[in-house]
């Protein structure tokens, strides 16, 4: 036998009993999405490489390690979409989104690319749910965002989450905090990880991050940004924690939450979930107010969110939850000799153009068709024998109680409808 070829490393297939689960996320995301005004927006799978060095920051981990930019045939450099925020900003722009109506609300749910090391929750190619808002520089916008996500969360019955919020500031304050980070780090850099070293010459914010528990404790003590917020982004902030509050939705600031992105201002937030391993947050986000204009366009703020649909998954798993079952077909025609075959092989068009889901067995003995009507959850099952044929009859069984009964096969598919209706 020749040699199998497997599925790109960190990458995987949703085989059809796994698939539903994603349909049910999906339409979940669409209703609720909707319901709080997002129209949805797709965008190509590959763009030029400068949309995501510009916009997703040239010395972030996604630019620096983890793209795929390859040259097409023409020389150009493109790159499959490592996240949706920059390809969206540049469809809106693209498509004159904002001259129609400044304020746009949009959501996507799309594939996306990060050559990272795979691990549990962590794959090459991962779905995003996300959302973005553009035009609104109030706070609300800000909650009105993260509101809906955990909509959609308790929507599908999601417990334990938890979630994460910080504040970035602007371009005024954050350059004064990361100059006191950058002293303090600076006198203790002995005592940093190999990260935090990197980091502190390269994007010093991002020596936050680290997991390490050295640096963490050191960074514990250190300057916090929200003390070197300016005015503005101290009251955008505060007002983001007031709206909280009065939705009811609980948080926990975290001064260390920095995010993996360099291009968020102000508010950044960050929802985790119990049942996932060391990669538990199930979506991230934050305001951008900057990058329609660096990608462009004329001053727009923006905020947005992205979720791991993968992890959202796992996370329903490991909690438990029950998905809805997946619709079962449901009408089976079984057939005993070539007239019948032929005969319900009519009759399944006909059920189908109705609209009614059915299957028919093919080539196979009665008995295991029977068995595959019973396997796939008909409700009815239709049986047709030759003999039956020249009397123009068919069975017509119940597969919730056993009862049969013998119907005129003209009629057959009335029956059968008149029957699904009740
Ligand atoms: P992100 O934090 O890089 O943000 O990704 C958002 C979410 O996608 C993560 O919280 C996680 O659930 C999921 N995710 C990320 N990488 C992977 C992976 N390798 N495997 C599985 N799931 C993953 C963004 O991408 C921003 N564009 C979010 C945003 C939108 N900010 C503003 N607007």
């Amino acid at each position: 036998m020749a040699e199998q070829i497997k599925a790109a490393r960190g990458t995987r297939d949703i085989i059809p009993n796994e698939v539903y689960k994603w349909q049910y996320l999906e339409s979940t995301a669409r209703s609720v999405f909707e319901v709080f005004g997002f129209r949805e927006i797709r965008t190509p799978i590959f763009e030029h490489t400068e949309l995501f060095v510009k916009g997703t920051g040239e010395v972030t981990d996604i630019v620096q390690k983890e793209m795929y930019t390859f040259n097409d045939k023409g020389g150009r450099s493109l790159t499959l979409r490592p996240e949706g925020t920059p390809a969206v900003v540049r469809a809106c722009l693209e498509n004159n989104l904002f001259s129609e109506s400044p304020v746009q609300k949009l959501y996507y749910i799309a594939p996306m690319f990060r050559y990272e090391r795979p691990q549990a929750g962590r794959y090459r190619q991962h779905v995003q749910l996300g959302a973005e808002i553009f035009g609104i520089a109030s706070p609300r916008a800000d909650v009105e965002l993260i509101s809906m996500f955990l909509c959609f969360i308790s929507k599908l019955n999601i417990n334990d989450i938890k979630l994460y919020l910080n504040s970035v500031g602007c371009k005024e304050c954050r350059p004064i905090y990361v100059e006191a980070l950058k002293n303090y780090a600076g006198e203790r850099l002995d005592s940093l990880c190999e990260t935090c070293k990197d980091r502190f010459q390269r994007n010093p914010f991002r020596m936050l991050d680290c997991k390490q528990q050295g640096c963490r404790s050191i960074f514990a003590k250190g300057p916090k940004i929200l003390d070197y917020l300016c005015d503005e982004c101290r009251e955008h902030f505060n007002t983001v924690t007031e709206l909280l509050v009065r939705l009811g939705i609980a948080f926990e600031i975290n001064p260390f939450l920095v995010r993996g992105l360099d291009y968020y201002t102000k508010t950044v937030f960050e929802v985790t979930a119990r049942g996932l391993g060391s990669q538990d947050a199930i979506a991230g986000g934050g305001r951008y107010d900057n990058m329609v204009e660096e990608l462009g366009g004329k001053p727009t703020p923006g905020l947005g969110f992205g979720s791991g649909m993968d992890r959202l998954i796992v996370t329903m798993e490991a909690q438990k939850i029950k998905f809805p079952e997946p619709p079962t077909t449901q009408i089976y025609l079984a057939s005993l000799g070539e007239k019948a075959a032929t005969r319900i092989f009519e009759i399944t068009y006909l059920l189908r153009k109705k609209g009614i889901s059915a299957e028919m067995g093919m080539d196979r003995s009665l008995k295991s068709q029977m068995k595959t009507a019973n396997k796939i959850g008909a409700k009815y099952v239709i049986i047709i024998g030759d003999n039956e044929i020249d009397r123009d009859m068919a069975t017509l069984r119940n597969m919730a109680n056993g009862q049969q009964e013998s119907v005129n096969i003209h009629s057959v598919v009335d029956i059968i409808e008149g029957k699904l209706v009740y």
